[in-house]
């Protein structure tokens, strides 16, 4: 049975993150930690310990808090590396240290500058380290896809003796077709011969991520790194839920094999990753998209309501889309019918929580006739991932920018003190971002800005997500802003990224340039 069980290794909080614009504070890496336990994932990769403080500090905090799920830290064939990974993930019920080198000519010739021979010393060297801090070692071989096959079985070979007891696979730059890469798992799990599990870590590039790692795991590979979305650096990475469905739907291909998921709790996943990273799945993606089980043709939706299996191969409720996300709140829903909804959403929140999230469902309601789940789902993620505000937006007024010249006049409270100051700009969120920095002396440079609508209707909530480099500190730091006013969430998504940034300035990000 064991052998029949596709180990599902999450990688959103680390691979994930490295999607531009992805980056995550502390507190949303933590709730999305707790979705993926809920999720069933067998291994959180929480994140790049050496890469800061802020990432080795929100790894501590997700290992202490993650009961079910193996938690991991990623770390480059280096002691430091290694060290921060041991350490960062020390309080973890169940805990793996991730290691990798690259073994392609070209990674090994060009950025490590190193002989083969060498790469197989500081691979050995690394897994024993590592060794020191858990028993559970895994191994990565980077750029695995562009490396040779004789290369690959020797250090392979040396690590799995040093102890290593996965060895992963990845085709790191999205370069492999799916019968190459089958090829070569297949060819490598006879040579490994059970002594560790093989992994395959997909990249996107050419949109062949999770058919790649489908034919991996056709040919022997029983865990699959993969992200919520198919976040991940460049084109991403193989999507979670793709794999997860498919391995469900098509079990009779796939001899019975299946995953620990409990795929009812995929979208509330999906949904909780996008309203947190601002990137929404585009309609037509798989699974998860907002077209995925829409019917537009008048045949198809009478086939459907014929027999649902005429035109849908999935139960939306499978994925844990169901009927129950037409059931509106209203104005007169009272505390207790929002927190039996809040509950049914999947949210397990704290008083204090429940209290600041019916607070302001009650201020939605008072502005916006219908309230869907997904504005119940964008107000309480808003809410739990909420940073502590050093600067509070208070009042906002704007002119209009078709005749006039673009102004607003803000007051934002600090530290007891309410500021108030107005300024000009080219467009009015110019000049509301202005008039912010003014206040707080602090200057933000805005490097991506991006609005979406939560529900339909013209009065949805809009979610607006900003990145912004203050005191051109990089990277950038994010921020999120929710009101049916679109200029209003705009304000309080720059001061959210602007207390986010005070809140972390300190912890310093050398690391991540140097970067993986
Ligand atoms: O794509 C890749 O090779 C990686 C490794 C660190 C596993 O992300
Ligand atoms: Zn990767």
């Amino acid at each position: 049975m064991e052998d029949k069980i596709i180990k599902i290794f999450d990688t959103t909080l680390r691979d994930g993150e490295q999607s531009p614009g992805a980056s995550m504070n502390m507190e949303e890496k933590i709730q999305i930690a707790l979705q993926l336990e809920k999720l069933g994932v067998d291994i959180i990769e929480a994140g790049f310990a050496a890469a800061s403080p802020g990432d080795f500090e929100a790894i501590s905090n997700i290992a202490s808090v993650i009961e079910n799920s193996t938690v991991c830290s990623l770390a480059r064939a280096l002691e430091r590396d290694i060290k921060a990974a041991g350490e960062s993930i020390e309080k973890a019920k169940l805990k793996r240290i991730h290691t990798f080198i690259a073994t392609s000519p070209i990674h090994m010739e060009y950025k490590l500058k190193l002989k083969p021979d060498q790469v197989i010393k500081k691979a050995i060297e690394a897994v024993k380290y590592a060794k020191t801090f858990t028993d559970d070692v895994e191994f990565s071989c980077e750029d695995a896809g562009r490396s040779e096959m004789s290369f690959l079985k020797e250090i392979i070979h040396a690590v799995i003796d040093a102890g290593a007891t996965t060895i992963n696979i990845p085709d790191t730059v999205g370069y492999r077709m799916p019968r190459e890469m089958g090829e070569m798992i297949r060819e490598l799990d006879e040579f490994i011969n059970h002594r560790a599990v093989i992994s395959v870590h997909c990249h996107n590039d050419l949109g062949l991520a999770v058919a790649n790692s489908l034919a991996s795991i056709e040919n022997g590979a029983r865990q699959v790194e993969c992200t919520i979305n198919g976040l991940g650096e460049r084109a991403g990475n193989a999507a979670m839920e793709e794999i997860v469905m498919t391995l469900k739907t098509r079990s009779d291909y796939f001899g019975g094999l299946d995953t620990n998921i409990n795929t009812k709790e995929i979208l509330a996943s999906s949904k909780m990753v996008a309203n947190i990273t601002g990137i929404i799945p585009q309609p037509n993606k798989a699974i998860v998209g907002k077209n995925a089980f829409a019917h537009e043709s008048g045949i198809h939706q009478d086939g459907v309501l014929k027999h649902q299996e005429t035109y849908e191969i999935i139960k939306p409720e499978d994925i844990g889309l169901n009927d129950a996300d037409t059931i509106i709140l209203g104005k007169l829903s009272g505390r207790h019918a929002f927190a039996d909804k809040i509950k049914s959403l999947g949210f397990d929140l704290s008083d204090e929580e429940l209290d600041s999230s019916f607070e302001r469902f009650k201020l939605l309601a008072d502005k916006k006739k219908e309230i869907f789940d997904d504005d119940l789902r964008a107000i309480v993620t808003d809410e739990i991932v909420k940073v502590e505000e050093e600067y509070e937006l208070i009042n906002l007024q704007i002119n209009d920018c078709m005749n006039g010249i673009p102004s607003s006049a803000i007051s934002i409270k600090h530290k007891d003190e309410i500021i108030t100051d107005a300024g000009i700009g080219n467009g009015t969120m110019d000049a509301i971002f202005k008039t912010i920095d003014r206040i707080s002396n602090v200057k933000g440079e805005l490097v991506d800005y991006r609005v979406n609508a939560v529900t339909e209707g013209k009065d949805a909530l809009a979610k607006v997500t900003v990145k912004v480099i203050f005191d051109d500190s990089k990277p950038a730091v994010t921020g999120h802003g929710l009101n049916v006013d679109t200029m209003l969430s705009s304000a309080r998504a720059y001061i959210s990224a602007l207390n986010s940034y005070l809140a972390t300035k300190d912890m310093i990000f050398k690391n991540k340039s140097e970067g993986i």
